[in-house]
C-alpha cells in the first residue's frame, strides 16, 4: 500500500519557507476557529433565556475590548504581510547567477531545453545546491509549470517568456504538474525531475549531444534561414548587425526606445515591423510559422551571446560552449553612451 502523505516532499531552500508561512496560517486560523465555536457554546449554555419574560442587559461599549479586538488582528495581519511578501519577493526574484534550463508547454507534454543542447520531454534532470531558473513559454494555450517538492510554480504563456527559479537541496525525483487547465489531457500532462549531485549532472550532460549546444543549433539556424545574409554587415546588409544587441537599449522608428530582452527578440522575428530600428527600412519578412519555439529559443540563446565590438561577426564563431550570457528577462541599463544597432 502506497505510504500516505499530506505534503510532498521539502526538495528544495523555498519549499520550509512556504510551507512555515502556511503552518502559520492554519494555526492562527485554527485557534481562532477554536476560540469562536468554544466561545458560541459557552457563552449560549451560560447566557441563556431562564425565565419567559427575562430581557437582556443592555450594554453600552467598552473602550478597553475594542481596542483589543481591533489591535490583536491588526498585528496577525501585518506579521503575515509581511511574512508572505518576504517569501513572495524570495521566490520572485532569482538569485543573480543561475542555471538556465528552457521549458517549453504543449497540449500535452512538458519539452525542455538544456543550453548544453540536451533536450528532454517530460523528464528534467537538474543539479542540486544550484539555483536553477526555468524560462518557460508555451506553444498553443496556457499552462503551467509546477513543481510541488519545490513548491513553486508559473505560467506557461504563449507569446510571452515567464520564469521560475528553484534550489533543489536532495537529489531524488520529484513530480511535475500542470497547474492550469489546458484541455482533455491536462490532467495527465506531467512529469518527473530528477535532481542529482553536481558532479552526477555534470557527467549527465556530457552524454550523448550529437546536435550541438542551443546557440550552435541557433546559428545553424541563423544561417539556414538566411537571416546572416542581411544582419551580417558587408555587402548584402539590409538590417541591423546584432552584435551586442542584447541588453542593449534600441531607438526605433517611431522614436520609442526599447531595451532588447527575450521577448523583444522573439517579437522582432515573428513580427518584425511592430519595432523597425531607426534608420532602416521595414523589409524584413515575418518568420511567423516558419519556426517553431524551441527553434526561437535557439535562435534567441545565439543572438544573445553574439560579442559586442565586432561589425560583421562570423558564421561559426560559436565552436564553444555557449558562455553564460546576460540574464534573461532582465533589464540591463545601459552603461555606455554608444548606441549599438539593432534589428528591426
Ligand atoms: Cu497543460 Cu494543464
Amino acid at each position: 500500500m502506497p505510504e500516505f502523505r499530506l505534503f510532498p516532499d521539502q526538495a528544495s531552500t523555498l519549499a520550509p519557507r512556504v510551507d512555515n508561512l502556511y503552518f502559520f496560517l492554519i494555526a492562527v486560523s485554527a485557534f481562532f476557529a477554536v476560540l469562536v465555536t468554544a466561545a458560541v457554546i459557552v457563552f449560549a449554555i451560560k447566557y441563556r433565556r431562564r425565565s419567559e419574560d427575562e430581557v437582556g442587559v443592555p450594554i453600552h461599549g467598552s473602550l478597553a475590548l475594542e481596542l483589543i479586538w481591533t489591535g490583536i488582528p491588526f498585528i496577525l495581519a501585518m506579521v503575515m504581510f509581511v511574512w508572505g511578501a518576504s517569501v513572495y519577493f524570495a521566490i520572485v526574484r532569482p538569485p543573480a547567477e543561475t542555471l538556465d534550463i528552457y521549458a517549453v508547454g504543449k497540449q500535452w507534454m512538458w519539452k525542455f531545453q538544456h543550453r548544453e543542447g540536451q533536450r528532454e520531454i517530460n523528464m528534467l534532470h537538474v543539479p542540486a545546491n544550484t539555483a536553477v531558473r526555468m524560462i518557460i513559454t508555451s506553444e498553443d494555450v496556457l499552462h503551467d509549470l509546477y513543481f510541488p517538492s519545490f513548491r513553486v510554480k508559473t505560467d506557461a504563456i504563449p507569446g510571452r517568456y515567464t520564469q521560475v527559479w528553484f534550489n533543489a537541496t536532495k537529489p531524488g525525483t520529484y513530480h511535475i504538474f500542470c497547474a492550469e487547465y489546458c484541455g482533455t489531457r491536462h490532467s495527465a500532462m506531467t512529469g518527473t525531475v530528477v535532481v542529482m549531485s553536481p558532479e552526477d549532472y555534470a557527467a549527465w550532460l556530457s552524454g550523448g549531444v550529437t546536435e550541438g549546444t542551443l546557440g550552435q543549433r541557433g546559428e545553424k539556424l541563423f544561417t539556414q534561414l538566411a537571416c546572416s545574409t542581411c544582419h551580417m554587415g558587408g555587402d548584402t546588409q539590409r538590417g541591423p548587425v546584432l552584435n551586442g544587441l542584447f541588453g542593449s537599449t534600441v531607438h526605433l522608428a517611431n522614436g520609442e526606445t526599447v531595451t532588447a530582452d527575450e521577448a523583444y527578440i522573439r517579437e522582432s522575428i515573428l513580427n518584425p515591423t511592430a519595432k523597425v530600428v531607426a534608420g532602416f527600412p521595414p523589409i524584413m519578412p515575418t518568420f511567423q510559422g516558419q519556426v517553431s519555439e524551441e527553434q526561437l529559443l535557439s535562435l534567441t540563446e545565439y543572438i544573445k551571446a553574439l560579442p559586442a565590438g565586432k561589425s560583421a561577426p562570423g558564421v561559426g564563431q560559436l565552436t564553444e560552449p555557449v558562455p553564460q550570457a546576460a540574464p534573461v528577462l532582465q533589464m540591463k541599463p545601459q552603461t555606455t553612451g554608444a548606441q549599438p544597432e539593432s534589428k528591426p
